[in-house]
This record gives structure tokens, sequence and C-alpha cells, in this order.
């Protein structure tokens, strides 16, 4: 029998588009013998869908008629397993439409990669592929990331963080604290989102103002950092789970800016193919098994495939990305990107991407790993957690309101308080 996969993907992010890039990459390279795709996809205002015609990547050019071919679904536990049903209940036709064994998320961003989702699957009780609730959401999490891996004696950038409304009322007390810490290029970012969305540099106290206004306008939470000049950034994936894991040879992705952005990751600078999903941005691997690629099989055009650092570097950056994996309890593929300063080597850990890009697959591709196992251990990873999981206590078998000879009295409720 094969096992039914839930792919879930979409959501209500900034990065909603790179993850239908990504969930269509993934199908591609599942093995038809072992699983069966049962695609949900989450639009953007909540609702699910599913139908064949999310597996095609075309499809999404025009949303309106892709989602009239499509059926608005609920995805419940019934107490015999994980379905999805028809939402509304069709008057006839089929209410039931699949069951899931295992769910596979590929969402990127907040309101999805965040936690959000993995807290609607552990909800539904089902087995699924990636980071659970804590390191899904401490992983989206730009603030409480870095002093995680502050506390655990990884290295990351000099930081100051603050909260919009703190800013709005105390504005000067927190440049204040800003000039005091750091010195000038700072980056300031939004606490929380991804794709280098209302991420700023900042070379002066004019631009310092201007950038956190900007910031603001995507988040509550700002960070105000020490801009590593000389900058060469260094990624690195890892499989596995916190005792288990194997990391990646590196990626050195380019920039056209002074920041990798978003055009950088996705769309690439506009030379060739600049603007189509297909562009320069992250490799595509397309239905067949195919990975487009500009120029040879181990370099991108923006980046190179393995990174030019010397051996010593790519150690300590592979057991750096096994540091954080562990530390933040990962699970499933993640990247870990590096801030290199060229001039003294020091390498800062920037952040985790706890569900990359196109799964790094062109990473693993490089390091000997096909994308079809990269999934398959993926999936096995998630049976592996949920068998541990079910061995935990969760709950005790004793109903204390079925007890007292039906008598229920607060005093021995009061006493466990
Ligand atoms: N402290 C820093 N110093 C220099 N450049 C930085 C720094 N932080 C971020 N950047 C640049 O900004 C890009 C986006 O920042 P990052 O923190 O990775 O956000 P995102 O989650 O949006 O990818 C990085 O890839 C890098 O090019
Ligand atoms: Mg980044």
């Amino acid at each position: 029998m094969k096992i039914k996969v839930g792919v879930f993907f979409g959501g209500n992010s900034v990065e909603h588009e790179i993850s239908v890039i990504t969930m269509n990459q993934a199908i591609s390279s599942l093995n038809p013998e072992k699983y069966e795709i049962v695609p949900i996809y989450i639009a953007k205002n909540g609702v699910m869908y599913t139908g064949d015609d999310l597996l095609d990547l075309y499809s999404f050019r025009d949303m309106d008629v892709l989602l009239k071919r499509c059926y608005p679904v609920a995805v419940v536990n019934d107490g015999k397993g994980v379905k999805v049903i028809r939402c509304p209940a069709p008057i006839i036709g089929k209410r039931v439409l699949n069951t899931i064994d295992v769910a596979f998320p590929i969402v990127h961003g907040t309101n999805a990669e965040d936690g959000t989702l993995a807290g609607f699957l552990t909800l539904l009780g089902i087995p699924f592929v990636g980071p659970d609730i804590l390191a899904s959401s401490i992983g989206m999490d730009k603030i409480l990331q870095k002093k995680v891996l502050k506390e655990s004696g990884i290295p990351v950038v000099d930081h100051v963080s603050f909260y919009a409304m703190e800013y709005i009322k105390n504005e000067e007390t927190i440049l204040k604290q800003i000039e005091k810490t750091l010195s000038f290029p700072m980056i300031v970012k939004p606490g929380n989102l991804g794709s280098s969305v209302g991420i700023k540099k900042a070379n002066n106290q004019a631009e310092l103002e201007e950038a956190i206004a900007f910031a603001m306008e995507f988040t509550d939470r700002v960070i105000v950092e020490k801009a590593v000049e000389k900058l060469k950034e260094i990624n690195c994936s890892i499989i596995g789970n916190i005792t288990e894991s194997e990391t990646s040879i590196c990626e050195e992705p380019f920039f056209s800016d002074e920041i990798l952005s978003y055009t950088d990751k996705y769309i690439g600078s506009g030379k060739t193919k600049g603007g189509t999903i297909s562009g320069k941005g992250i490799p595509v691997k397309m239905t067949g098994g195919k990975t487009t690629t500009k120029g040879n099989n181990n370099e991108f055009a923006n980046r190179k495939i393995p990174a030019e650092i010397s051996k010593e570097k790519e150690d300590e950056i592979r057991q750096l990305t096994k540091d954080v994996f562990q530390v933040l309890g990962c699970s499933g593929v993640a990247r870990v990107d590096f801030l290199m300063d060229e001039e003294t080597e020091k390498v800062y850990v920037n952040e985790i991407n706890t569900i990359p890009g196109a799964l790094s697959f062109y990473l693993w591709e490089a390091t000997g790993k096909s994308f079809e196992q990269e999934l398959d251990e993926m999936i096995e990873i998630a049976l592996k957690r949920q068998r541990e999981k079910e061995k935990l206590t969760f709950s005790y078998d004793q109903n204390i309101l079925a007890m007292q000879g039906g008598k229920i009295g607060t005093k021995g409720i009061k006493g466990k308080i």
C-alpha cells in the first residue's frame, strides 16, 4: 500500500509563491511507487483546497480558474484517521475526498513555517515532516533565535531588538541604546519575516531611522544588527534529527546589491530570464526530475557550489550547522546561513531556515544524495519521530471527572494545583 502524503503548501506569508515553487519541485521527485500525493493548498485567506490541478505549477498563473477547478476542504481527525473532506459538504457526490498518513509541510514564512502549521498538524495527531512547533517558531524568529544561539555559545552578530510600540513611545532611548551598542553600517530587519522583505542597510543616523520605520511597516518587532563588512555568505544544509544528522557541502550565494535581496534569491538580476519562476533564482527542478541550471552542473548563476572556502572553514561551518540544528531541536531538512567577514575570516550564524527554499535539494545533489532519497529520508524521520512520540505519556487513562462515585468536588483538583 502506498503511503498517502499530504503536501501542505501556500499560506498567508510573503513567501507564498516560493512555497508553491518548492512544493512543485518536491512532488516531481517523490517516488510514485511508494507515495500517493494529496495536495493541500492553503490560500492566502486561510481556505484549504485540494485537487489534481494543484500539482501543475502553471495552473497557478490564473488563480481564479485554478480555485474553481479545486475543492475547498477541511482536514480533520475523525478518530479513525485524518480525512480531507469537502467543505461545505456536497448535496450529491463524495464528502470524504481523501485520507492522509503523513503530512509534508512545504511552507515558508510567517503564519505557516513559524509553527502555525506544525501546531495544526500536532493537533490533528498526524506524523509530519520537519520541525515541531517550538523549533519552527524559534527558527522563524530572528530575535529569539539569536538570543538562544548566543546563550549556547554559537557566534552571532551584535544586535539590539525592540517592539515597534516601544519605539513609538521611547524613540530617543532606543536610538541611544543602538548608538551605544553598535556602530555603522547596520542592518535593520523585521523580527520575523523572510526572503529579505523589509530589510535595509543603514550607513548613518538618518538611514537608520528610515530603515526602522520601513521595517515597522511589516512587523511589530525589529532587530538592528551590526553589518558584517567584506561580507561572504555561506549556506549549509542539514538532514536528520537532534541525535543523528548529516550536513551538505556549502554554497556561496551572490548578491547584486548591498544585501541578498528577494530578487537575487528568487528572480535573478534580469540579465537572462529574470522575472520568470525558472529564472536565475533558486534552482528549479521541473517535472521529470531535471534541474534547470545556468552554466555547468556545479554552479548556478547566482551561487557557487561548493563555496570557495578553506577545508578548515568548511569543517567549522558544517559543525556549527549541526550545533544550531541541535540547539534549536530541529528535524527534517534545514539550511543554516552564515555571514563571514572575509578580512578576519570570522564566521557568524545569520539564521536557520527550517523549511529551506527548494528543500536545498541542489546542495544534497551536489553532496551525492538524490532529491528522491532526501525526500524518502525526510518522511522516514517524520514516521520515526511519531513512533517515539507515541511512547511518551501525554495523558492518564483515568478520567478524574468520572471518579469519586460520580460526585465531582473541587477539593481534589484544588489540592493538585
Ligand atoms: N548583519 C548583517 N551584515 C551584513 N549583511 C547582512 C546582515 N544581516 C543580513 N544581511 C544581508 O541581508 C540578507 C537578508 O537577511 P536575512 O537575515 O538572511 O533575512 P531573510 O530571513 O529575509 O533571508 C542576507 O542574506 C545578507 O545579504
Ligand atoms: Mg536569509
